[in-house]
């Protein structure tokens, strides 16, 4: 096909997509210079139209851990399609449910013994509010500032960020927030015993890949049991081996009575998302024969999804990508740590496994602080958004920065990445980032970018 006709085709389908589904999602791809088309996705590497090699460091929000269409899934759907077999009949036990319940509990561990399946993380959360209802006949649900749980009403009534929630209200009363790693407010607002349950997420990826103190879970949990409330941990982004372990939860050695996965539990193909629990927490639930199916959804343990999801499973442990996560990970680490070493406005970088962040800070120099303060004033996540187009444009590398922290640059690879990759990586960020402390060309490309946003 000729480049002329792709071109074409590329904008007629940006065309169609404005004008029939979001035109200021395009405008904004545009802006960045990021609304490339993809025609080919295998493991870290996505292949453009224009004939470019892209390097995937967000994993989609942590959904492509074991890389983009791993053959072993696509080849577990094309079988399980082939077949013919029971889908979404609605009144039939799905075997392969019971069969992804059971690995996904064995490897959970702890209170973990049952799960409900949904189709994406939000559903998962707003699953976990009613079923700790249900549960502890309380109605209050407590959760972390700055945290992400979704969009729908119920998972965004327990965000903090007005962004997110401004022209939506009213959502759910009966929540509230406590600053995310602060015992003493925990406590605080536990001792009501008012709250159903705690829900947090282990490590706060969108808030800036935030760590809490190495003891911070355990002793929420042990408060969570003295109130009588749920410790309910969203691993919707940590789980499934992000961070090393199969949740992010043994790595603190805490045991929370309900986790949330969803993203990339089926492998980046199908939507499947599921809530983790106690027994005694899902016979709350489903207490009686009539309650048998008092919360259910339509696509919940359909085939493909729960097909996609063992298949995932097995690559997960066949490949050792837990350990790959963290071998990978302080690799990683070190080679950022060397890179980015010297530069003012690198204040840190952190993570756990491949789920990492780099923390910019507003430099001390007045030549560079000015620029910076004129750029942030405009929008605070200017700055930002010119490292991660200069990332994708000029150095091939598909990166984002936290939805709840502008000033964290979000990195999170496939964890099939390889070392050179990873090398490539801390190489041109390290470039990225010494452009960013000479003024000039980085902040005149933000002024033009400014004055087409303002347009
Ligand atoms: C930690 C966390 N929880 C929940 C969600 C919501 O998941 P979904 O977008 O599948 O509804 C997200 C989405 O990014 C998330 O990062």
């Amino acid at each position: 096909m000729s480049t002329a006709v792709q071109v074409r085709q590329a904008a007629s389908g940006s065309e169609r997509y404005a004008e029939r589904v979001n035109p200021e999602w395009v405008r904004l791809l545009n802006l960045l210079e990021m609304n490339v088309r993809y025609e080919r996705c295998l493991g870290a590497e996505l292949f453009t139209s224009d004939g470019r090699r892209i390097l995937d460091f967000l994993s989609g929000y942590c959904v492509h851990n074991i890389g983009h269409n791993h053959p072993d899934v696509v080849a577990a759907l094309q079988h399980e399609l082939g077949r013919c077999g029971p889908a979404m009949i609605q009144t039939h036990v799905a075997d392969l449910a019971g069969e992804l319940a059971e690995k996904l509990c064995e490897r959970a561990g702890g209170r973990l013994s049952r799960a409900f399946f949904c189709s994406s993380g939000s559903e998962g959360v707003e699953a976990a509010i009613k079923f700790a209802r249900a549960h502890t006949k309380r109605v209050s649900i407590l959760s972390a500032e700055h945290a992400f749980h979704g969009l729908t009403c119920g998972a965004l009534s327990l965000m903090s960020d007005s962004y997110w929630r401004d022209g939506f209200g009213p959502l759910l009363p009966h929540t509230k927030n406590v600053p995310f790693n602060d015992l003493e407010a925990l406590d605080r607002e536990l001792k009501s015993k008012e709250f159903a349950a705690f829900v947090v997420e282990p490590i706060q990826s969108e808030a800036g890949v935030r760590l809490p103190d190495r003891d911070y879970l355990r002793a929420a949990e042990s408060l969570c049991r003295r109130y009588g409330t749920l410790l309910v941990l969203d691993e919707v982004q940590t789980g499934m081996y992000r961070t090393g372990p199969f949740l992010a939860a043994h790595s603190f050695q805490v045991e929370p009575d309900m986790v949330i996965l969803a993203k990339a539990m089926s492998g980046g193909l199908v939507p499947c998302g599921a809530v983790l629990m106690s027994k005694a927490v899902c016979d709350s639930v489903y207490s009686s024969l009539p309650k048998a199916f008092v919360h259910t959804s339509t696509f919940s343990e359909n085939s493909l999804a729960m097909r996609a999801g063992l298949s995932t499973l097995e690559i997960l442990d066949r490949e050792d990508l837990g350990a790959r996560s963290i071998e990978a990970g302080q690799y990683l680490h070190q080679q950022l740590s060397d890179a980015l070493r010297g530069f003012e406005m690198v204040k840190e970088v952190r993570g756990a496994g491949l789920l990492m962040g780099i923390e910019f800070q507003a430099p001390r120099q007045l030549r560079l602080r000015i620029p910076y303060e004129a750029f942030s004033a405009i929008h605070p996540g200017m700055f930002g958004q010119i490292l991660v187009m200069r990332l994708f444009r000029d150095a091939g590398f598909l990166t984002q920065i936290c939805g709840n922290n502008f000033r964290v640059l979000k990195v999170a690879p496939p964890l099939v990445v390889t070392n050179a990759q990873l090398d490539a990586f801390a190489e041109r960020v390290r470039d990225v980032i010494g452009l960013a402390h000479s003024p000039g060309a980085f902040w005149s490309e933000a002024l033009g970018m400014a004055r087409r946003a303002l347009q």
